[in-house]
């Protein structure tokens, strides 16, 4: 290898040592790949292909990301067996079915830690416990909650879980698994041996070592940021409750620190999104990750909203550079909105 090769494979195996570092993993255990996406994928597929059909059981719950999501239905297509968990009218995993198909012989179960809808953070260890007892893997999709919410792998000894750098200020673009070192998966992309075998292509360094930088600068302020950031939250979901019929999606405490998500009865959320736009308070009504859909979304169908409540809902994310008086803003701005709005709603007549 030239010093140049030999400079960014530094660089690389330096980041990795950095981001398994932060989750109390070995760096051996921890593998890049493109986005979560991908890394969520490689979970999925990666252990049907290694299992094969006669053995593989997957289990996913229903507030999953999309990517988790369609991967598992593409999987039933191919004549896997797939199975979607309920969750409850707080998006909490139904603990009661995980049990019961845990019986039936689970291979692999996925459910996401913390939601990126309704930010309803799941009792992880007690999940991992109950699938470990009847020889399950598990799998979580840590990308809302990587760098909120302190995860240590070896204590809660999950086997899989996906992370991303966007979400804690890293760039767009990089996503990474942590694998405990035992437990197999099939490629999904062949070619060079890169990661371990198991991503084959050359390593995106600029991204990867963006990716290490944004979990050191999170280290130190991961602590503080949660008690501001849960103040402030709490603080806006307190006055808009106060808001007639108004309520909360998802859990009261058990819940993402950034994430704030209302139903507001009589009206769309998504007039309630145009609205703020114009005072430039950036909202979503479902998931930003799939707006270009108007469906209401499903994370919300499944905590058991009805589509016309489902469609009344806004989400709102607060992150580092919101303020105190940010928050003070947007309570005023969003009570006037929807009072507004309700004023020549069809639906309120
Ligand atoms: C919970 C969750 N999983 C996966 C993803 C996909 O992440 P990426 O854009 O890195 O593929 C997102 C996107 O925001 C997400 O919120």
């Amino acid at each position: 290898m030239n010093s140049f090769g030999f400079k960014a494979k530094k660089a690389l195996e330096k980041s990795r040592e950095t981001i398994a570092e932060f989750m109390n993993a070995e760096a051996s255990e921890f593998i890049f790949t493109g986005t979560a996406t991908e890394a969520n994928n490689l979970v999925l597929k990666g252990h049907a292909f290694k299992e094969g059909k006669s053995n593989c059981h997957i289990a996913v719950s229903s507030i999953d990301h999309d990517c988790v999501l369609l991967s598992a239905k593409w999987l039933e297509q191919l004549g896997f067996r797939i199975t979607i968990l309920p969750v409850d009218k707080y998006g909490l995993l139904n603990l009661d079915a995980l049990e019961k198909i845990l019986e039936e012989k689970v291979t692999l179960v996925s459910v996401v830690h913390g939601n990126n809808e309704i930010g309803t953070v799941q009792p992880i260890e007690e999940i991992v416990k109950r699938c470990h007892e009847h020889g399950a893997l598990f799998h979580t999709d840590a990308v809302q909650s990587f760098g909120k919410l302190a995860i240590d792998v070896k204590k809660t000894e999950i086997d899989f879980m996906t992370v991303n750098a966007h979400k804690l200020y890293g760039p767009k673009g990089i996503g990474g698994l942590f694998k405990r070192t035992q437990k197999e998966l099939e490629p999904l992309i062949h070619g060079g041996g890169h990661e371990f075998g198991l991503r084959s292509g050359t390593e995106n360094i600029p991204a990867i070592v963006g990716f290490a930088k944004a979990v050191e600068l999170r280290k130190d302020e991961m602590v503080p940021e949660a008690i501001r950031l849960t103040r402030m939250r709490d603080k806006l979901i307190k006055a808009i409750l106060e808001i007639e019929d108004t309520y909360l999606n998802g859990h009261p405490s058990q819940r993402l620190t950034n994430n704030a998500n209302f139903r507001f009865s009589y009206i769309e959320g998504e007039a309630v999104v145009l609205s703020l736009d114009t005072e430039g308070i950036a909202a979503s009504s479902g998931s930003a990750c799939s707006s270009k859909s108007a469906e209401p979304s499903h994370v919300l169908l499944a905590i058991g909203l009805r589509p016309e409540e489902a469609r009344g809902s806004l989400r709102i994310s607060i992150g580092k550079y919101n303020t105190e008086e940010d928050i003070d803003y947007i309570i005023q701005v969003l009570l006037k909105i929807v009072k507004r709005i309700r004023a020549i709603s069809p639906l309120k007549h």
